[in-house]
């Protein structure tokens, strides 16, 4: 690609969307190609190819093998925690979905029924989840690091036909069983799933009960379905998300707009074709994992490499780039975490030169912001670009990114570079207006947001106006802030609202909020996102006590941090619970989440005239910051 085709083809997507996601479609096999490209009937809620049909699994997995490709490699399965390297040609995924699909049609799921998936990182993990699709259900995968409670609020919401699960995850040298999990949120949710059909994993073989099945059991006498045609406005899948209050929000995606904006992303952004080895460092819980472990890379025939592992601890922090050695990655995709946590273990990238890393071409860093430390770090060690890019559960692709296959540009660093074709990305003040150049504001995107993004939120148009596209008008607010400069690159400095991002992992403090305040001594808390030079964030809960409450803090800590875990899961990380003589509020009684996140990330906003008692302020500063 020649330079300026960026320009080319950024302005022509926001200039005529349908003259350019219309060609975008032919990447697609449709089983009847779309004329309608741009549906705006029922705006705002904008629908793509709204007269097309399709089947996403068919693009993932059938069109390779009808083209010949049936021996290529699909997917190397790699599990540091049990030692075991898998492999599947296209023609061997292809078979197995088939009769998992067949599985499933035997227990009752039908197109539009939902399936849970509650797995860790083993292949069937991505079987199911096209097996769902090629049966035209709607799959919603939950990430194993969730409490039962949880995973009920889930249950709940999506009333799920079957669930799919697993005995048990491994990590590192701890197996975590997952079926007693299972079991106590299916105690918790009101709704009833026709049955579960349960992974046997060696490390843990769980006890079935009436409603369980065995997925090898079952799988022996699988007969395999054929792929069911639905319309590309029809859901693929429901990921839930992190909002502001204790109700996740569950993103829609539908089948045609994700597969072509897929299938457009791999060779534009990531320069990924169809025999390229491709790893996505991330988990199927997340949609780093549905799009770029699970079907991008499969869509465009490539080779996906899925891992069961941590970056660091089993075995050690360069199992990385052997495993790049190993199957001679071209790319790889990770959280910058994962960077910051091998980077603290082996600081001069000693496992990184002893590697032969002849076949890499570039790392792609998503999830939350790439400080500039870990962006030189990573560049200087592995001497090849380091690409941030930007995007959100909501919109399933990158919204920002440096455009490595279409036209790549000189990198900033601390800048995702600029706003992906399709997106009409802006800079925002309170009352909508946009800024100059530089300053920073509320990053929102001009409707409508192109393929592949959400076109609402389960079973709750109403949250998706109100939570989206009611605060600026004309706008779908990401809920991120930060500025664009003055060559029109993006700088994204972090969330507006009360969501943290810990480890790249996506949380809402209120939800923690919830369970600290529910506490017998707690008589009001707050809980803020703090900055770890691992993590990028930790939650911290600030906590008043009741009037007469006489407790150790350090047996509060433990309580509290236990509560935690259990009601949310291990992953929410809360370690630190901090008992103040009170929080800062305005005469109203609001407390100030918004000036204690600015104390935190230092960006000390000035304290609000309504302020109470400023002197609250400089008792909590030295804790926000610490
Ligand atoms: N099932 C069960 N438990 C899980 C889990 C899963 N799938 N994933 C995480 N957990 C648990 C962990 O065991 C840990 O529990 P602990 O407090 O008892 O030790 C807790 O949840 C926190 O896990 P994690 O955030 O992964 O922290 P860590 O200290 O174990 O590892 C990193 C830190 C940085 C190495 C790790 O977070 C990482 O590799 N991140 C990559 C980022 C990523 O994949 N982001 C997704 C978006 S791209
Ligand atoms: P999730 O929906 O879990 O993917 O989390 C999305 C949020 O993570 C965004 O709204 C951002 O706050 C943050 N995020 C993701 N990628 C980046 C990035 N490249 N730079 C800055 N923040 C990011």
């Amino acid at each position: 690609m020649a330079p300026g085709d960026y320009q080319q083809a950024y302005r022509r997507s926001i200039d005529d969307p349908e003259g350019f996601w219309g060609d975008a479609a032919a990447l697609i096999d449709w089983d009847v190609a779309p004329t309608r490209i741009l549906d705006r009937a029922d705006a705002p809620f904008f629908r793509w190819f709204s007269d097309g049909h399709l089947n996403t699994s068919v693009q993932a997995l059938d069109r390779h093998v009808a083209a010949g490709n049936g021996e290529r490699v699909a997917l190397i399965h790699e599990s540091a925690v049990t030692g075991s390297t898998t492999r599947f040609t296209y023609g061997e995924l292809t078979d197995l979905v088939a009769r998992f699909a067949g599985v499933l049609a035997d227990q009752g799921v039908e197109r539009g029924d939902r399936v849970i998936i509650y797995m860790p990182m083993v292949p069937e993990a991505l079987i199911a989840m096209l097996a769902t699709a090629r049966l035209g259900a709607v799959h919603s995968v939950v990430f194993g690091g969730f409490a039962p409670n949880e995973l009920a609020l889930r249950i709940d919401d999506a009333s799920p036909k079957v669930i799919v699960s697993a005995s048990c995850g491994v990590e590192g040298s701890r197996v975590i069983e997952y079926k007693p999990m299972l079991d106590r949120a299916l105690e918790i949710a009101g709704h009833r799933p026709e049955c579960s059909i349960i992974l046997q994993r060696p490390q843990a073989v769980a006890e079935l009960g009436a409603n369980d099945r065995d997925w090898h059991e079952l799988m022996q006498g699988a007969h395999p379905h054929p792929p069911v045609s639905v319309k590309a406005t029809d859901p693929l899948y429901i990921l839930y998300t992190s909002g502001t209050t204790g109700k996740p929000k569950g993103i829609v995606r539908d089948n045609g707009g994700h597969a072509v904006s897929l299938a457009w992303s791999m060779p534009n952004i990531y320069d990924i074709g169809p025999g390229d080895v491709w790893w996505s460092a991330s988990d199927v819980g997340w949609v780093v994992g549905h799009s770029y472990i699970v079907y991008a890379p499969l869509i465009v025939g490539a080779t996906t490499v899925m891992y069961e592992g941590k970056p660091v601890g089993t075995p050690d922090a360069g199992a990385f780039w052997r495993l790049i050695e190993k199957h001679r990655v071209k790319s790889l995709f990770t959280a910058p975490t994962a960077i910051r946590a091998i980077k603290k273990e082996d600081p001069d990238g000693t496992f990184i030169q002893a590697a032969d890393l002849s076949s890499f071409r570039a790392l792609f860093l998503a999830g939350e912001r790439l400080d500039p430390d870990t962006y030189h770090w990573a560049t200087d060690a592995l001497g090849a670009p380091v690409i941030d890019n930007w995007w959100q559960t909501e919109t399933g692709w990158p919204i920002a990114s440096n455009l490595r296959g279409l036209d790549p540009m000189p990198i900033k660093p601390g800048s995702p570079t600029v706003p992906v074709p399709g997106y009409d990305v802006r800079v925002v003040d309170e009352r909508g207006e946009e800024v100059p150049a530089g300053t920073d504001g509320n990053i929102v995107i001009r409707l409508p947001l192109p393929p592949g993004t959400l076109p609402t939120l389960w079973n709750d148009d109403a949250r998706y106006v109100d939570s989206y596209l009611s605060v600026f008008s004309g706008c779908y607010a990401t809920g991120d802030g930060g500025s664009i400069d003055a060559d029109g690159y993006l700088y994204v400095m972090g969330r507006t609202d009360d969501v943290i991002n810990v480890a790249g992992h996506r949380l809402s403090t209120g939800s923690m909020e919830a369970v600290v305040a529910s506490h017998p001594m707690v008589a009001e808390c707050a809980v803020i996102g703090v900055q770890d030079a691992i993590k990028g964030q930790l939650p911290r809960a600030f906590v008043v006590l009741k009037a007469g409450a006489d407790i150790d803090p350090l047996v509060l800590q433990a309580e509290v941090v236990a509560d935690v875990r259990d009601q949310i899961g291990p992953v929410a990380a809360l370690n630190s619970v901090v008992v103040v003589p009170a929080l800062p509020k305005t005469r109203s009684g609001k407390i100030l989440r918004r000036t204690m996140r600015g104390i935190a990330d230092g960006r000390e906003e000035a304290v609000p005239s309504t302020i109470d008692d400023a002197g609250v302020l400089d008792v909590l500063r030295p804790l926000l910051q610490s």
